[in-house]
């Protein structure tokens, strides 16, 4: 978690200086998938972002696997092309592609021509690995994480001799319910050692994901408000303006929940919730959020809400309905969004609901965690003209924007007491100025730097998995699902979740 302490102190030049991460460990990156779309996209320009930070060893090399028929040169060329789209500067607006860089990089990728499934292909891999170390990174479709670490196991590519490490990066989804993730996670442990195996979730890769850590825990003020004491509830979401894309046959079988909480969602809760570690260590850390999604208390059917985009607007366009969307099923049941209240039956949070939702087609695309503090006592104003005190809110907010919002009341000017809203607001771009990231950049270094910090141990994952399960099984009842028009703010149905506890979601749109 190198990369927290780093960005913590960036605001002081010097001090960001003295931080910088060390230079990573010579060895192999080599990637299943390596003419798909997760590579174009992410990996190779997050790669090539970490080459340009002087943060790649100069005996780095990268190893494409897939069985597409194209020379490496071809190859080569295409990610260049793709990196010229794709490398961004946190997020936006593009920069331009440094030929040094790249030109060095390009010259270290190597590709091998070979199926997932045949033996052949990681004789050829074992042969240009031999006493390095290397990361194997899976991005491929899920059906092939078992074979392919099956393989890795029987060919001798996990073992660890000589001084060597072997890693195992594995993309989601992981499994597609508790069941498979249990499954999957015995598959992969027959083959390699829990500390080899680094299961992403991207999410931690954001930047404000991993501040929601260093702020909660490097800062006096905040803990010892952060408990049932004074805290009413809490209200995450993760609203996105997109639709299925060109995704639906991933997503006809998958759907809001698995697509989302178990993993993403789960994850801003562990960070929000978790107790104080007793060190950043990547155990220490892990076994904090294990603990706090196993308090959450089995899922109620009367506490799930399950929603589908029908045709709307979004940003002045009109859009279809998930239904009429190229691949999906025109009587489809799949859930285009979710909320969902859950309870933590633990000493900090007993009787604070914490309630989430996320969704395609919403109003607005925005991630967010809002802390709603209890109200003050009224006795104060009660002679004053204020019928309602504003609610103190904290919203740590993950994207578009990134950075923190205080909201409470204030006294407006004048003669007399008259109370306002107001916010205070930190915005981590005025301060941080950060270089290019894809959000994988953390993730890929803190593999090679061997801290697993930010990726998910079993237990993680099968207790984020566990929590969702009772919700995918109501998922089969087709009168479980509610309309909502695209743009909109979701389905009513999740209004009423809130209403019914006298409470209402912050709006997702402006
Ligand atoms: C992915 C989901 O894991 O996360 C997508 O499969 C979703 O459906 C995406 O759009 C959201 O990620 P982000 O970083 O855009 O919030």
């Amino acid at each position: 978690m190198e990369s927290i302490i780093a960005s913590a102190s960036s605001q002081i030049d010097d001090a960001r200086h003295e931080n910088m991460p060390r230079r990573g460990p010579p060895g192999v990156f080599v990637i299943f998938g390596g003419g798909g779309d997760l590579t174009h996209r992410l990996l190779v320009p997050a790669i090539y972002n970490l080459a340009g930070a002087g943060l790649l060893d100069s005996d780095f090399s990268i190893i494409m696997v897939d069985w597409a028929d194209i020379s490496p040169d071809q190859l080569r060329q295409d990610f260049h092309d793709s990196l010229e789209n794709f490398v961004t500067s946190r997020g936006t607006e593009a920069v331009a592609l440094h030929g040094d860089v790249w030109k060095r990089l390009a010259s270290r990728i190597d590709y091998v021509r070979g199926s997932f499934e045949d033996g052949a292909t990681y004789d050829t891999l074992a042969k240009k690995t031999a006493n390095r170390n290397c990361i194997f990174y899976l991005a491929v479709a899920a059906r092939f994480f078992g074979t392919i670490v099956d393989h890795l196991g029987q060919s001798g590519l996990a073992r660890e001799t000589g001084g060597v490490f072997r890693r195992v990066i594995i993309e989601k989804p992981f499994g597609s319910d508790l069941a498979s993730a249990v499954a999957l996670n015995a598959r992969l442990l027959r083959n390699l050692d829990e500390r080899q195996i680094y299961r992403i979730d991207h999410y931690l890769g954001k930047e404000t994901v991993q501040n929601i850590l260093a702020l909660r825990f490097s800062n006096g003020f905040f803990e010892p408000l952060w408990n049932r004491d004074n805290i009413d509830h809490v209200q995450i979401t993760a609203a996105e303006t997109v639709g299925v894309e060109q995704r639906a046959k991933f997503y006809e079988g998958t759907g809001a929940v698995r697509d989302m909480v178990p993993n993403h969602v789960m994850q801003l809760l562990a960070m929000t919730a978790m107790e104080a570690p007793i060190s950043f260590d990547a155990d220490a850390v892990r076994d904090e959020k294990t603990k706090v999604l196993k308090a959450i208390h089995t899922l109620q059917r009367h506490d799930v809400v399950r929603g589908q985009y029908t045709a709307g607007t979004i940003k002045g366009q009109p859009v279809a309905g998930y239904r009429e969307e190229p691949g999906v099923d025109p009587h489809s049941g799949t859930e285009t969004y979710v909320a969902m209240k859950l309870q933590i039956d633990n000493w900090r949070w007993a009787g604070v609901p914490f309630y989430v939702r996320t969704g395609k087609r919403l109003a607005a695309r925005k991630t967010e965690v809002a802390i709603h503090f209890k109200s003050a006592p009224y006795a104060l104003f009660r002679d004053t003209p204020v019928d309602k005190l504003t609610p103190n809110i904290m919203m740590l907010h993950i994207q578009p924007t990134e950075g923190v919002t205080m909201q409470f009341s204030a006294k407006i000017p004048g003669p007399t007491v008259h109370l306002g809203g107001v916010r205070m607001k930190f915005d981590y771009s005025e301060w941080f100025h950060e270089g290019p990231s894809t959000g994988y950049e953390t993730l890929i270094y803190d593999c090679m730097i061997g801290d697993a910090t930010l990726f998910q141990r079993a237990d993680n994952i099968e207790a984020g998995w566990r929590v969702v399960q009772p919700a995918l099984e109501w998922g089969q009842d087709p009168a479980s699902l509610n309309v909502y028009p695209a743009g909109s703010e979701g389905p009513k149905a999740a209004d009423d979740l809130l209403a019914r506890d006298h409470r209402h979601w912050l709006k997702i749109g402006s």
